[in-house]
């Protein structure tokens, strides 16, 4: 059968892959644990469960404001004037089916054809993929120890660039870019003409007294589109619920195409949204605690058979490990797949990243698995 140039070039995402390899081996009867993906296993705050049920049983089942319930927005306003020091005014907010359709939706309004979008790496793996949804080019540039090198990006700007996506605290390094970083790529931004997609999904994952930064309060107001989303935060990851904050003309326009692409984000889910902020920081605090110990944990074991960089933020351990490879274990990947039938855990291959010869470890799951996990990465390699 025929298909789209689009659909035939999109590649299948390698953490969905793999996750499928894992399920399939689970069915089987193999015990598999996960270091895979960046999910939060503490349970959404019973808050945010009563009032989604509370929603429901009201009979709040259909169809809304495809930009999102004002009554969230406003809140989301709010939110973003005080926790980030951004303004953004309840008609410049769009809600969205998590931080991916938000940046979906980013990319759809900014960019075409004959466009280039600056992505620094190793990068999420959806990045570059929905840079190509758009008809756009994505063009990798390189990190220093996984921070941003403003000087690279400014070397890599052509005039058909349009756009740079940056992630901070970072998937898959944890890297978190300090205010001189966000500053300097604010006035290369203003100098260059350019538009800045800021993906801040893990923004209260951050470790070490180390603060998440908006760009967009840093100097780049007038041309940044923020992203952040109740998925990792909350754990509310299969509510979908995200949102991108933009200039004026940039929201109308998103606002236009999403009508189209989507409508409305699930009506309940967002009920359960408003709830969560609702909650303050209390919460967010307990939440980001106990990642921080994860973190400790995790980066200790990891770094007894491979070369890490303590993660200040996110929920991964980007390890190099290319000590490992040669042999019949050629790459990334092979390494990846091998621990996957050997040892029975799952992990993501730097190569989707962007980064050869390294390994994405999520401390996601209990000290226990950690333990666990470790020990038998240990024992296969
Ligand atoms: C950097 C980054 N952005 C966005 C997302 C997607 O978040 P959501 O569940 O809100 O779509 C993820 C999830 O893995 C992510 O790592």
């Amino acid at each position: 059968m025929r298909l789209s140039s689009r659909a035939e070039a999109a590649s299948e995402s390698a953490t969905l892959r793999l996750s499928a390899v894992a399920a399939r081996l689970r069915a089987g009867g193999r015990e598999v644990l996960s270091l895979l993906e960046g999910e939060p296993d503490l349970p959404a705050p019973s808050k945010v469960l009563e009032a989604t049920r509370r929603a429901l049983s009201r009979g709040l089942t259909r169809y809304s404001d495809a930009a999102g319930l004002p009554e969230l927005r406003a809140l989301i306003s709010r939110k973003l004037a005080t926790r980030n020091g951004i303004a953004a005014a309840p008609e410049d907010i769009l809600v969205t089916n998590g931080a991916k359709q938000a940046l979906y939706d980013a990319l759809q309004t900014i960019c075409g054809p004959g466009d280039e979008v600056l992505i620094p790496s190793p990068y999420w793996v959806s990045f570059p993929e929905s840079v190509r949804l758009a008809g756009a080019k994505p063009v990798f540039v390189a990190t220093r120890a996984h921070q941003l090198d403003v000087d690279a990006v400014a070397r890599a700007v052509t005039p058909r660039t349009r756009a740079i996506i940056i992630n901070s605290p970072n998937n898959p390094t944890g890297a978190v870019y300090p205010a001189a970083a966000l500053r300097a790529l604010a006035r290369l931004a203003a100098r260059r003409d350019l538009l800045i997609v800021s993906d801040e999904a893990y923004e209260d994952f951050a470790y070490d007294g180390a603060a998440h930064l908006s760009v967009a309060a840093l100097g780049a107001a007038r041309r940044t589109i923020t992203i952040q989303t109740f998925s990792k935060s909350y754990s509310m990851t299969g509510f979908r619920v995200g949102f991108l904050a933009a200039p004026p003309e940039i929201a109308r326009a998103a606002r236009r195409l999403h009508g189209h692409i989507t409508g409305n984000v699930c009506t309940f889910a967002q009920h359960g949204a408003i709830a969560a902020l609702g909650l303050g920081r209390g919460e967010l605090e307990r939440r980001r605690a106990v990642y921080q110990k994860r973190r400790d944990l995790a980066y200790a074991l990891a770094s007894r058979g491979f070369d890490c960089v303590k993660p200040r933020g996110g929920l991964f351990v980007f390890a190099d490990a290319r000590r490992h490879l040669g042999g019949h274990i050629k790459d990334a990947e092979g390494l990846a797949e091998h621990l996957l039938h050997k040892a029975g855990v799952s992990v993501v291959p730097g190569s989707a990243c962007g980064m050869e010869g390294f390994l994405r470890f999520s401390f996601t799951s209990p000290e226990p698995v950690l333990r666990e996990a470790f020990a038998r990465i240990e024992a296969a390699l």
